[in-house]
Order: C-alpha cells, then structure tokens, then sequence
C-alpha cells in the first residue's frame, strides 16, 4: 500500500501595516521549510528593479494605496504554480481585497485547505512601529533594533521605508479597513480561521502563532475548506 502523502500547510497572514505579518511568516516559513510569499516584497524587488510591474507599483505603493486586483491576482496566481509550494507556503500581503480571497479559493481548488491567521494589533502601536522601522536600503530586510546603522546581512545602508512617512501610514491604515478589514469576516466562519493577540513581544507571538496553527491543523479534513 503507497503512503499517504502529508496534507499542504498552507497558511494566509492577515492582519494591518505593521501587525508582524512579515516577521512571522518569515519565521514560521524558515521553522517550517516552506516558501514566503511576500506580495510587498514581490512588488518592492520589481520597484527596485525597475521592471514594468515596478513601474506600475512604485506610484501606488508610496500613495499608500492597492495595486489592482488583476495584476496581484496574476502574480500569485503564477507563484503558485511553482513545485515549492507544493508542501504548502505562508502567504504574506495576499489577499488583501475580497476580490482577491475570492480568487485565491479558485486557484485553491483541490490543493489544500487554507489556514488564516489574523494578527490583532492595536492602533496606536501600529503607528508607533511604522515610524520606527527601518528596512536595509539593499536588501529590503526589516532590520531588528540591534542594527544601528548598517545591515547586518549585507552591510547596506538603514533607510525608511517610502511607505512609512505619517501620511502615507495613515492612508494605508485607511485603505486597510475599507478593503482588507472585510475579508476577515469572509474567513471568520471557517474553523481553520485563527487571530492571536500581535501585541506582545515578537518570540511570544511566534508561540501563539505556531499553537494556532497547530490547532487549525487538526479541524477534521471533512470539516476544512
Ligand atoms: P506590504 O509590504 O504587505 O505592507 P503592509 O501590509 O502594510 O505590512 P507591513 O510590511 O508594513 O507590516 P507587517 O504586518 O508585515 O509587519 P512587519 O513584520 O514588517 O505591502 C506594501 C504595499 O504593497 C501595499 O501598501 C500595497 O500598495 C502593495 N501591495 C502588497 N500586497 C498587495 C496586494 N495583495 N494587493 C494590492 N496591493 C498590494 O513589522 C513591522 C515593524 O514592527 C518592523 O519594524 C518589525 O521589526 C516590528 N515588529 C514586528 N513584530 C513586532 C512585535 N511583536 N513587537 C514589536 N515590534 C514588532
């Protein structure tokens, strides 16, 4: 008799600017040994690049807005396609409209079920975080506080983020609870559905958010969607 092949572990992160999406899916993707996929981080390499999705992008990213609907449907429709994320894989960024959960439980069809964990943050600290944060001009990582002025991977120089200036957090904070703020209630009827307090230090919240996950992944297969 063949052995049964694991079930994927494929994992959304929700949550607002600055929640921890990033930092844990990283986290969780490296414990794991699945891919990261950043749609923030596809769209700021094309930016860097200077490829004709960058160009499309870069505008809007610093505006604070979304890019549109087709064009991030698309680039994680094609991401998926890959073998890697065939174990499974730990979205980040994506979806971020209803339009684009609806799409995504399209590209899902028979491959797995998802588990959504949304990262609860309040505001206050939300915007505390964002001014501080500094990312590595070079390589685009979120560097930790210990790195004063340099990255500690590359050695590039610590520079803002474009979208971190004040006005631009408030609009992305706008444009996230008019737009993304709807699909947690679109996931929250799904027993794989998770949210964990995002407002502790960041190892505990990688604890709360392994236990989640956990618990999603033994809802009875029948009982997922
Ligand atoms: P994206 O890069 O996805 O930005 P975001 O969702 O606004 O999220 P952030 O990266 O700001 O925050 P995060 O929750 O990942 O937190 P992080 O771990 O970095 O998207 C950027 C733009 O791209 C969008 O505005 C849009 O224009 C476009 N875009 C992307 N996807 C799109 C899509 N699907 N559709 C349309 N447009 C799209 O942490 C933040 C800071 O807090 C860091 O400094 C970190 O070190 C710190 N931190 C993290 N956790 C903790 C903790 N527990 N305690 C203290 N500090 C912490």
């Amino acid at each position: 008799m063949g052995q049964q092949r694991p079930m994927a572990l494929n994992v959304v992160m929700l949550g607002p600017p600055g929640a921890g999406k990033g930092t844990q899916a990283e986290r969780f993707a490296r414990t794991h040994g699945l891919p990261k996929i950043s749609t923030g981080d596809i769209l700021r390499e094309a930016v860097h690049n200077g490829t004709p999705l960058g160009c499309i992008a870069k505008r809007t990213m610093d505006a604070g807005e979304l890019v549109s609907d087709e064009v991030m449907i698309g680039i994680v429709a094609e991401r998926l396609k890959r073998d890697d994320t065939c174990p499974g894989f730990v979205l980040d960024g994506f979806p971020r409209t209803v339009v684009q959960a609806t799409a995504l439980d399209e590209i899902m069809d028979k491959r797995g079920p998802l588990v959504v964990v949304d990262i609860v943050v309040p505001e206050e600290v939300l915007l505390r975080r964002l001014a501080a944060r500094r990312i590595c001009g070079s390589c685009g990582v979120n560097a930790p506080v210990e790195w004063v002025t340099a990255c500690g991977n590359c050695g590039g120089r610590l520079v803002h983020r474009t979208d971190d200036g004040n006005e631009v957090v408030r609009e992305r904070l706008k444009v996230y609870h008019r737009e993304t703020k709807p699909i947690v209630e679109f996931y929250s009827g799904r027993p794989t559905f998770q949210q964990i307090d995002g407002n502790q230090p960041p190892d505990v919240v990688t604890t709360s958010m392994d236990a989640a996950i956990r618990a999603a992944s033994l809802v009875p297969k029948e009982a997922r969607l």
